[in-house]
């Protein structure tokens, strides 16, 4: 079947270089004289029949912006039948012969039941800053908000050494520590708290003793949401309990998932998105397109997120050694 028209959206929580990789399938699919639709606010927008077509001007002076031009949510009443249901009858309302689908793993999730149940032929592209999609060493989104999480772990240093004081800083991820791992290396963090690695509170607290015994002017504890030990508000109470010692908690929250996309993003999602319009030129449907050791590979939807990518438990123990 020669594919036509197809329909691209974003959905799931936005991730800086989404825009990038819209603009990227967009000129692609214009290149090959396909014809785009944008669906807004993600799945919803198929159940609401909330589509636009986009062209090459709809597609300019965005790879630069933050967020996504389309809109997302993360929608439940797609995951009903008959929410469904209607999605499939606006897919061939419009005539739309492909989808294209930036996300994480609820996206991929969502693509994989829409596939099966209807045939839809779907191809998926890893857009979440929790980097935690196999199939992928690295998702749109997460090099930017590893690099704004960056921004404020060395605004807080300078707070840190100043008063010789503890800092707990909470960083995003859900239940992955890729974001947690990478600013604690590149921040030169004292300890880091991930889901991926059991958290001893002693071992913690027995550290941060040596450290400061040792004279250290600061110390900054990177903690990653969804540590099994809890929030960082939580953990730092705990440490205090038995270390007297003054600290302060920040959570970075949004700030990580704002702002314009880095160089990194960009690139990334300037090439995924291209490949994703020439896996559907070739009859690839039912995959995530990634990139691992700088190649392009496809990934079966369901193993996008039933397959779990591993934390390099080597920088670990690097950051620790370049701690002590
Ligand atoms: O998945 C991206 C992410 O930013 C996670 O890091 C975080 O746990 C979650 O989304 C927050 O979700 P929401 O935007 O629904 O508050």
């Amino acid at each position: 079947m020669v594919i036509k028209r197809i329909g691209i959206l974003t959905s799931g929580g936005d991730a800086p270089g989404m825009n990038a990789a819209i603009r990227a399938v967009v000129r692609t699919a214009l290149h090959y004289r396909l014809k785009v639709f944008g669906i807004r606010y993600g799945y919803q927008g198929l159940v609401d029949g909330d589509l636009i077509e986009l062209d090459r001007g709809t597609v300019a002076n965005i790879i630069q912006r933050g967020g996504t031009i389309l809109g997302t949510a993360r929608s439940q009443a797609f995951e009903t039948r008959k929410g469904m249901a209607r999605a499939k009858k606006i897919v061939d309302c419009f005539g739309l012969d492909a989808l294209v689908v930036i996300g994480g793993d609820g996206t991929m999730r969502g693509a994989q039941a829409f596939m099966k149940r209807y045939g839809v032929k779907i191809i998926g592209l890893p857009g979440t800053i929790d980097n935690d999609l196999y199939g992928t060493d690295f998702t749109i989104g997460f090099d930017t908000a590893v690099n704004n999480a960056l921004d404020a772990v060395d605004q807080i240093r300078d707070t840190a050494s100043s008063l010789e004081r503890l800092f707990f800083i909470e960083v995003m991820g859900r239940k992955a520590g890729f974001i947690g791992l990478a600013v604690a290396l590149a921040g030169g963090a004292e300890e880091v708290l991930i889901p991926e690695t059991k958290t001893s509170i002693p071992e913690l607290i027995k550290k941060l003793n040596e450290n400061i015994k040792k004279g250290k002017k600061s110390n900054i504890v990177i903690v990653s949401e969804g540590d099994e030990a809890g929030n960082a508000f939580t953990i730092a109470r705990k440490v205090r309990q038995v270390l007297n010692e003054d600290y302060r908690v920040a959570v970075l929250g949004y700030i990580q998932r704002g702002g314009k996309p880095s160089a990194n993003d960009r690139i990334l999602a300037s090439k995924l998105g291209n490949a994703a319009v020439e896996a559907i030129r070739k009859g690839i449907f039912g995959c995530m397109v990634g990139e691992v050791d700088r190649k392009i590979v496809y990934t079966p939807f369901k193993q996008t997120y039933t397959k779990r990518k591993k934390i390099n438990k080597g920088i670990y123990r690097i950051i620790r050694i370049l701690s002590e």
